[in-house]
Order: C-alpha cells, then sequence, then structure tokens
C-alpha cells in the first residue's frame, strides 16, 4: 500500500455545530495525518467550480447553495491508502445507508448536508487538493 494524499471538506453543517475538533479526532484515531488545513467560506463561484463534475446533476443548484451557506474547514489527509480509508471513515454519501461508527452516520444531516467530503480517487485527489492548496502550505 502507498502513501497517500486525498481532500477532504468539512462541510458547513459540521462547522455549524462545532464538530471539526470531533471529525479530525475519527481521522487522526485511524492513522491519518493532517498535513494541511484552512477554515474559509467559499463564494458561491468557487463552490460551482469544485462542483462542476455534478453540473447536471439536480441536486446541483441546492449543493452550491449549501456549500457557500457558511464555513468550511479544507484538509489534506495523508496516510496509507489515505483515499479509501477516508471514505470508509466517512461511509457512504446518504447516512441513511452509512455504515455504524461512520462520521456520516453519527453526524450527517441529510445526503445533502453530510458534514464531509472526501476525494473519490488518488487522480481527483490530487486535483482537489491543488484546488485549495499550494505544495507549501502542505507540511507532513
Ligand atoms: P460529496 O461527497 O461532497 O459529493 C457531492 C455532494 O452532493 C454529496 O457529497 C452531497 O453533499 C450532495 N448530494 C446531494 N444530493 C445528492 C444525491 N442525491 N446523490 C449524491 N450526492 C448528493
Amino acid at each position: 500500500m502507498a502513501i497517500e494524499r486525498t481532500l477532504s471538506i468539512i462541510k458547513p453543517d459540521a462547522t455549524r455545530r462545532n464538530l471539526t475538533g470531533a471529525i479530525n479526532d475519527r481521522f487522526e484515531k485511524r492513522g491519518l495525518r493532517i498535513v494541511a488545513q484552512k477554515r474559509i467560506r467559499l463564494s458561491p463561484a468557487q463552490a460551482e467550480r469544485f462542483y462542476e463534475v455534478h453540473a447536471q446533476r439536480p441536486f446541483y443548484r441546492d449543493l452550491v447553495a449549501f456549500m457557500s451557506s457558511g464555513p468550511v474547514v479544507v484538509q489534506v489527509l495523508e496516510g496509507e491508502d489515505a483515499v479509501a480509508l477516508n471514505r470508509e471513515i466517512m461511509g457512504a454519501t446518504d447516512p441513511a445507508k452509512a455504515e455504524a461508527g461512520s462520521i456520516r452516520k453519527d453526524f450527517a444531516e441529510s445526503i445533502e448536508a453530510n458534514s464531509v467530503h472526501g476525494s473519490d480517487s488518488p487522480e481527483t485527489a490530487a486535483q482537489e487538493v491543488a484546488f485549495f492548496f499550494s505544495a507549501i502550505e502542505m507540511c507532513p
């Protein structure tokens, strides 16, 4: 297994409920290292660009409005098999289908307000990390 980096976003529903620390604890307890992190407010245009791949999906406009509705914490997680491991820690997109003990099962409010985003492949991770961070901002 390779050491990978993946992009994680703690979404507005979670920052609003002060869950950043509780969510970061899940990552660190499973061996992922937070090598970069910042709390920002996405503009609607930035959220549109980040989720461009979903532009034709019926939930796109609502998703853009939600993601720009409050602060998010964007972060880079590093570790063995980080992309797949983070997806396991997050659980399924729909909290109703998420595994027991996963972040989305325990914290998500709905399929949209599902507390966290994580890259879905190493290729996507490289693009998503570069969307938010420069090399100098990441410190292993
Ligand atoms: P995320 O992993 O950030 O990727 C796309 C996001 O769209 C997803 O999490 C949800 O927040 C949101 N979303 C809203 N409705 C749906 C849906 N029906 N299927 C998938 N994603 C959805």
